[in-house]
């Protein structure tokens, strides 16, 4: 079990919680009952978000390493604790990630060799690159993560329900759990870093890696599928592509002002509705 606890100048416990980043468990079994195309019978987007899938569980841990990084640093016990919690919803999420991984690989999915690279990925950045950029790489992601999330919660929570039941409580889950620690890893970098120009500049590098790899990823996925030549499954993906784009497009760009902060995307009335839709049987660890 992740505890997220931070001591108040008062000697008190703060724990996920109380800072507004509770560490939650989901534990589904993924059976075979999942369908192949589990996202809108569309096999693109169900092979997108495998594909996402597969890259999660390196990727949170790179997240948590970069934070980890300057953990020692914080005396801010609100920012401590919501460290604390970062770090056990992202372990939460890296577990429940690679349980759903592993279900969809003894069915065919090729997710393998996306997780190889990840991990590859992984080392070269902690070989490679400072602290400091490490930690705007994981700002940089956080931001993506949080549009997504919007995107799911906010904007179209009907795509949700046009997911299989299990993976509409995760996706939904994690949704939730990012749009509640959205702006930690950036609270850590403004205090700590504070070099907008390396995070404007980190933030175009992961944008451009981020989709072109998950493209390429889904359509290397799709090899098996049969679906080359289903135009109506095209037409939906590039609708579907379209809206994003369409509606996340401004969010994304505020990134790049020079007073941008995440919760200046105030989305905690869908994120409320969304706790009580879908977390109401869930357990909270801290
Ligand atoms: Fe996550
Ligand atoms: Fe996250």
């Amino acid at each position: 079990m992740t505890t997220a606890t931070a001591q108040t100048a008062s000697g008190a416990q703060l724990k996920g919680a109380d800072v507004g980043v509770p560490v939650r468990k989901m534990q589904q079994e993924y059976s075979d009952a999942i369908p192949d195309f589990w996202f809108q019978d569309n096999a693109f987007l169900s092979m997108f978000f495998a594909g996402f899938s597969a890259n999660l569980p390196e990727g949170e841990a790179q997240f948590i390493h970069s934070v980890r990084l300057f953990q020692d640093r914080i005396r801010d016990p609100v920012l401590r604790a919501q460290v604390k919690a970062f770090i056990g919803q992202e372990a939460h999420h890296s577990r429940e990630h690679n349980a759903l991984n592993e279900s969809l690989k003894s069915r065919g999915y090729r997710l393998d060799r996306i997780e190889a690279l990840a991990r590859k990925l992984n080392q070269l950045m902690r070989d490679y690159q400072s602290p400091e950029k490490q930690l705007a790489g994981t700002v940089a992601g956080e931001h993506i993560t949080a549009l997504m999330s919007d995107f799911f919660l906010n904007k179209h929570p009907e795509y949700l329900r046009q997911m299989a039941p299990v993976m509409e409580k995760i996706w939904a889950w994690h949704a939730i759990e990012e749009t509640e620690h959205k702006a930690v890893a950036f609270d850590v970098y403004d205090q700590h870093v504070g070099d907008r120009n390396l995070l404007r500049r980190t933030m175009i590098e992961i944008t451009i890696v981020f989709f072109s790899l998950n493209t390429a990823q889904a359509i290397a996925l799709m090899h098996k599928s049969g679906q080359w030549t289903n135009w109506r499954m095209w037409r939906e993906a590039v609708r579907f592509t379209r809206k994003m784009v369409r509606d996340l497009g401004r969010d994304y760009l505020d990134f790049y002002k020079k007073d941008y902060h995440p919760w200046q995307h105030d989305n905690s009335a869908a994120l409320e509705w969304a706790r009580r839709t879908y977390l109401e049987d869930s357990r909270t660890s801290a």
